[in-house]
């Protein structure tokens, strides 16, 4: 099992990879990104990360990329470093140039990063079983953060604060004093048995787990709605918790030192985490009787 990168079709360790020092994604944070979550070496919600890196790309007006080659050197990747459960890191910067704030003319050929590492999820899975805390905390970013651009900085220092108070996340709170999301994962709460969360627009990304979690709230009859909620509506939730990629779902049991709810991990949140892990149990067993394991060969 190693760490590999593919730089620009090419596959090595991880520490061989190297962008010069003119590439745009380092200069400007002129890129984006996207952070594929694999069980048994298998991408999950592929189509999906594919579609927002799409959509980004088109936002900060790049060149069309092809995502195809890109999939396809990300899976030989996968298959090179032996790694099943981990995570695929893809990033695509406007190219190299010498710094020059508009985008270099005539255009030059975009920069794509491929990292495929192993992710144990050992120490995320005990903090879904006792919660996590929160602190809140201003919402610096920039106006749209539905790009999943790594321009990051504004969420980097957010969560600085919340691991230098003790607590795994922070909640950003915009300029109107209304609730956004967190710095690296959806954040969704729970009032009077309903499922709610800031509706889809430029202040928060669409997160891919929180579609799902959505979709699977609706078959389990919970309801759903978009709302905006101040940081005092959000402490009166019964419940509140956070999906991401690698989170999957985590509860949040105290926000600004205030236990939420009966400050422990709620009922809503658990089930939820259930019907997750049955849909990735659900896709694992639809692809291996789709492409079951090839017949071993016999040696001669
Ligand atoms: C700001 C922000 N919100 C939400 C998410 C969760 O998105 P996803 O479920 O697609 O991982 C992320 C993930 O990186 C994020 O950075």
């Amino acid at each position: 099992m190693q760490v590999l990168a593919c730089l620009n079709g090419e596959i090595m360790p991880v520490e061989e990879a190297k962008v010069s020092v003119w590439d745009r994604g380092f200069l400007f944070g002129d890129s984006v990104y996207e952070v594929f979550r694999m069980y048994q070496g298998r991408c999950w919600l592929e189509v999906e990360h594919l579609a927002r890196l799409k959509r980004s790309l088109g936002e900060l007006d790049f060149a069309p990329h092809d995502l195809s080659r890109m999939m396809e050197r990300a899976h030989e990747t996968i298959r090179a470093s032996g790694i099943k459960e981990g995570t695929l890191y893809v990033q695509i910067t406007r190219g190299v140039a010498p710094r020059s704030h508009p985008f270099p003319h005539p255009p030059v050929p975009p920069t794509e990063v491929i990292i495929v590492r192993p992710y144990d999820d050992g120490p995320t899975a005990r903090l879904r079983e006792r919660g996590v805390p929160m602190i809140s905390h201003p919402d610096l970013r920039w106006k749209r953060c539905d790009i999943k651009s790594t321009n990051l900085l504004a969420n980097v220092l957010a969560i600085e604060t919340a691991r230098r108070a003790g607590a795994y996340e922070a909640v950003l709170i915009d300029a109107h004093g209304f609730v956004t999301e967190a710095t690296h994962t959806s954040l969704l709460w729970v009032r009077e048995g309903r499922l709610e969360g800031t509706p889809e627009g430029h202040e928060i990304l669409p997160g891919m787990t929180r579609q799902l979690v959505l979709r699977l709230s609706g078959s389990l009859d919970i309801p759903f709605a978009g709302a905006h909620v101040t940081l005092n509506e959000l402490k009166a939730a019964d419940e509140l918790i956070l999906v991401a990629t690698t989170t999957e779902v985590v509860p949040v049991i105290e926000l600004d030192g205030a236990p939420i709810g009966t400050g422990t991990p709620g009922p809503i949140a658990l089930r939820l985490h259930r019907a997750y892990e049955a849909a990735v149990q659900d896709w694992l067993a639809d692809l291996a009787r789709a492409r079951p394991a090839a017949a071993p060969v016999l040696g001669g």
